[in-house]
């Protein structure tokens, strides 16, 4: 689902860049090769990345603005938009348009959109900031389902949760209401996104997290690390690269972008600004994206100078008026120097396939036996469990089917709902019923479950669950 989301917005791109590609096989005889693409969007498009900016609602009104906005980029984040505080201003009462009036402007360009951000500490609105506890938890998981749902479709990565770790060196989870939910609560912000927006890349996002030696960055590294061992949906590592003077630009930086990646993930560079906007700086951070097969894409926080939240600090591409700075022909050149790196591959967010051989059943090697096993292996059984995250109006149900001691061919699990629960999406199984008895049976990928191993497949639904439960047939 999420790789053809990104085909497509490849494809979209390369539309853009045909032509400039065609002539791709001329580029070696001439000093500025014909395939370089002419703005930052075109020249990322050739190396198979984006580049974005984060742009505000307020200034689409600006034609010098949205001119930049349209010819340059490719991708768009909502500055503020997307945020807590603009998306639930209260509690259960959801305001989109200022958020729309960008994904509109995006996708009638041709540009995809970043959502940013579902779970966050900082701008919050005043009824969030005054909870706690199991409330705050199911509001936020609440928030993440609604909004990722009203977005569904529109946006290929959420920064799901932004800005949970700590400066300075403790390596740890800044404090916070929502770090003091319990500290599974980032998982549980994951677990919902995917739930409610299975197609689109789910990110973790921060800042302080570029150098690789800082204990910020091991702290989040960790995570990650974790988080992929026991099977947490995140797809995406947003590193904001903030640089200035007490945050600079480290060249162990391609280090990080690199080491992030290897654990599985896709690292992008997704608020970049550099203050005083030093060329060698920019061209830099554009080259160590290049050089990191999943570094696959690149947003300036902000156009022009006055439109940065930093705007003192000059740390942006175009100056105050509008014109390119040297910072922007440095991106452009090394953006179109760079070459030798294939694009991306990423798998697809959904479970992947049991990685244990087929359970076919060798021919015996001894004739059979004349009189039958005392106790015949338990062949082909299946268990399940379901834990269900539930908030006032709706719920996510994860369900994990297990294989006893033989493999199993295929399963049917069934769930009773009680009165007045209706399943509205569902993930990793086919769906038969909405409410009452729903019968959830395998898809091709995880239809074979080896001897002892655990799938998983999950939905989401309107009303109170419950604490359900599950039975599991094998096939
Ligand atoms: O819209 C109101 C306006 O009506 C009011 O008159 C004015 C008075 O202060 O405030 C305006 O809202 C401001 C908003 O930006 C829109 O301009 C807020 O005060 C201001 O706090 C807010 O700042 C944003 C900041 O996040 C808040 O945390 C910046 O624009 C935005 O660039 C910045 O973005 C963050 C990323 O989300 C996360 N990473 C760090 C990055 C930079 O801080």
């Amino acid at each position: 689902m999420s790789r053809t989301r990104w085909k497509a917005a490849s494809r979209a791109v390369i539309a853009l860049t045909g032509a400039g590609a065609l002539a791709a096989g001329m580029a070696m005889v001439l000093v500025t090769p014909a395939s370089a693409g002419t703005t930052l969007g075109a020249s990322a498009a050739e190396k198979g990345r984006y580049f974005g900016t984060a742009v505000a609602s307020g200034r689409l009104s600006d034609s010098a603005y949205t001119t930049i906005l349209n010819r340059e980029f490719n991708m768009v984040t909502p500055e503020n938009e997307m945020k807590i505080d603009a998306t639930e201003p209260q509690q259960g009462q959801f305001s989109y348009s200022a958020a729309e009036r960008i994904v509109n402007h995006a996708r009638s360009q041709g540009m995809n959109v970043r959502g940013h951000t579902l779970a966050w500490h900082g701008q919050q609105p005043g009824w969030m900031q005054g909870m706690s506890g199991s409330a705050l938890r199911q509001a936020m998981l609440n928030h993440i389902t609604q909004v990722a749902t009203h977005f569904r479709g529109q946006v290929v990565a959420w920064d799901v949760v932004n800005e949970a770790f700590a400066d300075g060196n403790s390596g740890g989870r800044r404090d916070s209401n929502l770090q003091r939910t319990g500290d599974d609560w980032i998982e549980a912000a994951f677990r919902a996104a995917r739930a409610a927006d299975p197609g689109a890349k789910l990110c973790y996002n921060d800042y302080n997290t570029d150098n690789w030696t800082w204990a910020k960055t091991q702290g989040v590294y960790n995570m990650v690390r974790d988080f992929k061992s026991r099977g947490v949906p995140i797809d995406c590592v947003g590193f904001q690269s903030h640089f200035n003077n007490d945050s600079p630009y480290v060249s162990n930086y391609r280090t990080t972008l690199s080491s992030f990646a290897a654990l599985g993930v896709d690292v992008q560079i997704t608020e970049l600004d550099i203050q005083g906007a030093p060329a060698s700086t920019y061209r830099s951070v554009v080259e160590d994206c290049l050089a990191v097969p999943r570094c696959n894409g690149i947003t300036v926080w902000g156009i022009r100078d006055s439109d940065s939240w930093r705007s003192e600090q000059t740390p942006l591409l175009f100056n105050s008026n509008g014109s390119k700075k040297a910072a922007y022909d440095s991106v452009l050149a090394a953006l179109n120097a760079g070459g030798t790196t294939p694009p991306p591959t990423t798998p697809p967010p959904t479970t992947p396939p049991p990685t244990t051989p087929p359970p076919t059943t060798p021919p015996p090697t001894t004739p059979p036996p004349t009189t039958p096993p005392t106790t015949p292996p338990p062949s082909g059984a299946c268990t399940s469990t379901v834990s269900v995250n539930q908030w006032p109006g709706g719920f996510v149900a994860s369900v994990r089917v297990t294989a006893g001691s033989a493999a199993v061919n295929s399963w049917t699990v069934t769930i009773t709902l009680p009165s007045g629960a209706t399943v509205t999406n569902g993930w990793s199984a086919n769906r038969s019923g909405d409410s009452g008895t729903t019968r959830w049976t395998s898809v091709d990928y995880n239809r074979q479950i080896g001897a002892g191993q655990t799938i998983e497949f999950g939905f989401q639904g309107t009303g109170t669950a419950g604490s359900l439960s599950a039975s599991c047939a094998a096939g």
